[in-house]
């Protein structure tokens, strides 16, 4: 039996899984090239790290795996220009933006042959992407982890873009196994992106107390906070967002203008940065919907054996 294989321009995943991209340092080269190496497509996120970095980062990729890697940069970071022209310049495979939305990377990316896959929660800005040169779109509902740019559920909106579009549709937002896959492959999307699962793997750059904490984390552990980049984001409870909660002034004395616009309620790179590092008092613990349902660090390989299982079974069972 056939798993689908994921096409976007004149890339082929062998299974249909892109592992989100997740800033600050989650998503590096040694988890982006590890589900590489899988058949999925890795994605290193590009926010956060300067120039320099990132290109280190991708080359080191290119050393771990022939496979396919993506870089995400989102669109509200200062150096959004600078990071993706560097990514492009080490000829990544692909790039994937959300939060916020630009035109220009569609005419950058057709100039330099690299496939543009943006973020998107509507039909239509999905609709908008593909008139703009979109190679496929990823969809996110209000179950992903990170910045969301809708209240609405991933159940909801997937089948409007797959309505509205013919290029590939990803879906993401709650996605943690196997069976998610399989599901949200049924429902008629050619692929899948996860974020949260990947965070909780041996390959993943976040410390052991963020994952500890993530592990640990129940339903009612998972809150929103207005991040400064004006859209809210989901995150796990911890004295940091209780102090956002109570309205304590968390304002940065310092300032890298790491945003294009700022609100400057808190520094998130900083407090991502925090959390990265293993603060998890002061630091934002950025999560999906569905952290709960995990119970366990996996490796890359193992991750994809579940999603391999569950894709497998689904089509046993329909026959
Ligand atoms: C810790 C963390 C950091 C993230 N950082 C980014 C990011 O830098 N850029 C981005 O476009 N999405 C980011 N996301 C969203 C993921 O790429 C992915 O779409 C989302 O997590 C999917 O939902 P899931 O976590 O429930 O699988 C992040 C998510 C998490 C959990």
């Amino acid at each position: 039996m056939k798993i689908p294989e994921l096409h976007i321009a004149d890339l082929v995943a062998r299974i249909p899984v892109i592992q989100g991209g997740m800033a600050v340092k989650i998503s590096m080269a040694p988890l982006a090239a590890a589900v590489a190496e899988e058949g999925g497509i890795g994605t290193i996120a590009g926010s956060g790290l300067s120039v320099e970095e990132l290109r280190a980062e991708i080359r080191e990729a290119r050393r771990l795996t022939q496979g396919i890697i993506a870089v995400n940069v989102m669109f509200a970071v200062t150096e959004f220009a600078q990071l993706v022209q560097a990514a492009f310049d080490e000829k990544i495979d692909l790039l994937v933006s959300g939060a916020g939305f630009s035109r220009d990377m569609f005419t950058w990316g057709k100039e330099r042959g690299i496939p543009i896959v943006p973020i998107v929660s509507s039909a239509k800005l999905a609709k908008l992407s593909q008139k703009l040169g979109a190679a496929a779109v990823v969809v996110e509902g209000i179950e992903a982890g990170g910045h969301l740019g809708t209240d609405r559920s991933i159940h909801d909106i997937l089948p409007e873009v797959m309505a509205a579009v013919s290029i590939p549709v990803i879906g993401a937002g709650g996605f943690v196994n196997g069976e998610d896959v399989a599901r949200t492959l049924k429902s008629g999307a050619d692929g899948v992106q996860m974020g949260t699962r990947f965070a909780l793997s041996k390959e993943s750059g976040a410390a052991p107390a963020w994952q500890e904490a993530m592990l640990k984390a129940t339903q009612e552990d998972v809150v929103f906070v207005h991040s400064p980049v004006g859209l809210p984001g989901r995150g796990i409870r911890n004295p940091f967002t209780q102090a956002l909660d109570d309205q304590v002034d968390l304002k940065s004395k310092t300032c890298d203008r790491c945003l294009k616009r700022c609100e400057r309620n808190f520094c998130i790179m900083s407090r991502l940065n925090l959390a990265q590092q293993g603060n998890i008092k002061d630091g934002l613990i950025f999560s999906g919907a569905n952290v709960h349902k995990i119970n366990k660090i996996l490796s890359v390989h193992e991750i994809f054996e579940d999603i391999k299982n569950g894709i497998l079974s689904l089509k046993e069972e329909e026959r």
